[in-house]
This record gives C-alpha cells, sequence and structure tokens, in this order.
C-alpha cells in the first residue's frame, strides 16, 4: 500500500481570530470547508435532470469497416481485444456511451484467441454475426451464435475463441463508468494467458440462447400503454447495475414518447425502424446501436419487424429510489 501526500493540511480554526466576513471566508478555506450559503457557478441542487451526455447513434456498416481494417492491422494477442468503443459525442466524454454504460463492437477471426482476464466491472455480449465464436467464462465453454446473448459477471475470467471460418462480431455493454464512478476497480490478467477449457456449457446461466429468447417474445403480452412492444427481462441477478431486455416491434408500429431518469443503450438486434431521442431522429438497422441519455424523450417506429436490446441502469436508479417515468406526448 502507497500513501499519497495531502496537498495542503488544513489549518485549525480558532473563533476569536474570525471578526469579519471575509477572515471568516478565508479561515474555513484553510480548513477545507466550503460556507454552503456561497453562490456557485454550477449549483449543488437544480429543479430536474440536467443530462450532459447527449443522444447519439453509431452505425453497424462504419463498425464493420473500421473493424475488418482493424483485422488486418491490429494482433488480438497483442491488442487483447480488437474493438471499437462507442463514445458519446458530448465533450464531458471519455470514452463512455453513457454517465454509467459503455459500449462497443468487437471482432475476433477465425482461429484466433482473446486473452482472459477479469474486472470488477460486469459485462455482456449481443451476438451480431457469429457462427462457431465462443467465450471461455471461469473455465467454461459458453458458444457465442448469432442473436445469443453473453453474460460475464463482474470478477469471471472471460476470453473469447472462434472455432468458425467467418469473422464473429459481436455487441459489448459495459459498467466500467459506473466503477469510475464509485471507485472499486480491480483488474486482472490471467495467469496463464489464455484460460483453459475445463468444461463445455450446454445450458448456462450467463447464456441467453437466440432461440429460447424468441419463444419468450412470442408469449409475452404487449405493453397495453403502448410505450414498447412485447418485451422480456434478460434475468442477471449477478449484475444489479445492469437492466437487460428485449423487445420486439412488428413493423409498422410506433410507440408512444416517454421519458424516464434511466440511461438507455438500444442495439438493433433485427430489422430497421427509426427513433426519436429528445430533439434527434435516428434511421437505424440490424447491427446498428444508438443511446438515450436520462431524462430524453424515446419514441420508435418500426419499418420492418425489429427487436431491439435494451440496456440501461435502471435498476440502479430504481434501487436507488431516483427512478422516473412520465409519458410525454
Ligand atoms: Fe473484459
Amino acid at each position: 500500500m502507497s500513501f499519497v501526500a495531502i496537498p495542503s493540511t488544513p489549518r485549525s480554526l480558532t473563533e476569536s481570530n474570525i471578526s469579519t466576513l471575509e477572515s471568516l471566508y478565508e479561515a474555513v478555506d484553510g480548513a477545507n470547508f466550503t460556507p454552503g450559503w456561497i453562490p456557485r457557478n454550477k449549483p449543488v441542487l437544480w429543479p430536474e435532470p440536467r443530462p450532459q451526455f447527449l443522444p447519439a447513434h453509431w452505425s453497424y456498416t462504419d463498425a464493420k469497416a473500421g473493424l475488418d481494417a482493424g483485422g488486418r492491422l491490429i494482433d488480438v494477442a497483442l491488442a487483447e481485444r480488437r474493438n471499437l468503443i462507442m463514445r458519446n459525442p458530448a465533450p464531458i466524454a471519455g470514452f463512455e456511451t453513457s454517465r454509467t454504460l459503455v459500449a462497443a463492437y468487437q471482432m475476433i477471426l477465425p482461429g484466433e484467441h482473446a486473452p482472459s482476464h477479469r474486472h470488477s466491472s460486469h459485462a455482456l455480449r449481443v451476438i451480431i454475426d457469429g457462427k462457431g465464436s465462443y467465450s471461455i467464462v471461469d473455465g467454461e465453454k459458453t458458444p457465442m451464435e448469432t442473436g445469443d446473448v453473453v453474460l460475464t459477471p463482474g470478477w469471471c475470467w472471460h476470453g473469447h475463441g472462434h472455432d468458425g471460418d467467418r469473422p464473429a462480431y459481436w455487441f459489448d455493454g459495459l459498467d466500467v463508468p459506473l466503477t469510475h464512478l464509485l471507485e472499486p476497480m480491480f483488474f486482472e490478467e490471467h495467469p496463464q494467458k489464455y484460460q483453459q477449457i475445463e468444461r463445455v456449457a450446454q445450458t448456462s446461466p450467463y447464456r441467453f440462447r437466440r432461440e429460447d429468447i424468441a419463444r419468450r417474445l412470442d408469449a409475452a403480452a404487449p405493453d397495453p400503454e403502448r410505450f414498447h412492444g412485447a418485451r422480456v427481462t434478460l434475468e442477471a441477478p449477478m449484475m444489479p447495475s445492469m437492466g437487460l431486455e428485449m423487445e420486439r416491434l412488428v413493423s409498422g408500429t410506433r410507440t408512444r414518447r416517454y421519458r424516464t431518469t434511466a440511461n438507455s443503450i438500444f442495439h438493433v438486434v433485427e430489422g430497421s425502424g427509426e427513433s426519436t431521442v429528445g430533439s434527434q431522429r435516428f434511421a437505424w438497422s440490424r447491427g446498428d446501436t444508438f443511446v438515450a441519455p436520462g431524462w430524453h424523450a424515446v419514441g420508435h417506429q418500426a419499418t420492418s419487424d425489429a427487436q431491439l436490446f435494451v440496456l440501461s441502469d435502471e435498476r440502479l436508479l430504481r434501487f436507488s429510489h431516483y427512478y422516473r417515468f412520465e409519458a410525454v406526448e
């Protein structure tokens, strides 16, 4: 453990030495206090959410072109992961897609292996195009086929491999920005670099198969209020900071607009359509991703039968009693 020098040692306050407001401000400042009654450029409280992240859209066609070029230029054994992170265009963003979540597109070539590692942050993947690709989660080989959702909860070892004969692409979603905010980050590379496969998962709580999701969606009732299409929750109790849902929008559906305090990332698993997020309008098709920062009105219109994967921090907001929902007419 190392200790960091404190920039300035706070000075003790002596009440009898403070005779004017000016000397009070100087004295309390020297003891690392800020008077709560002084007006600030940025207030501490405000009447309603002021999201600093922006609605944004990323094209899978663009991502694929970038990753395919990366396939020629980047060795995954050295780079660890060949991915393109969806950075929010807001000036405040460094790498984040939203305040608590980050998304990326990743690609692996046939025969490649991405080294195993583990981190505090929770992660999941939605497979866009994959046949023969897999993750190794805590020694268990978990297939990653097109349309599947695969979880790697925080601190599980995970690496990737590919037995197929065409490149595999997927969407990654992680809560790394939340880990940064709260500061409990731990990260470790696997001591053997590539974790050995100890067993092959037939069924796993870490894998939602495309067919099973489709069956559940077939049985799901449509939202009587019409804010959503039929949708199912993908249960991930070991990843409580992230909510995972799959939503089906039948061609021609136009949902009612709503807004919530949660940040949501929408990934297009199937179909095409158009969504409004705040004052922006995004036309999307299979593989695309768009983000709705909290308190932006969201509405969808499907121009063909569509399926959206929705990753959000709603559970976190609900846990904190910060969650609010309202219709935007
Ligand atoms: Fe990872």
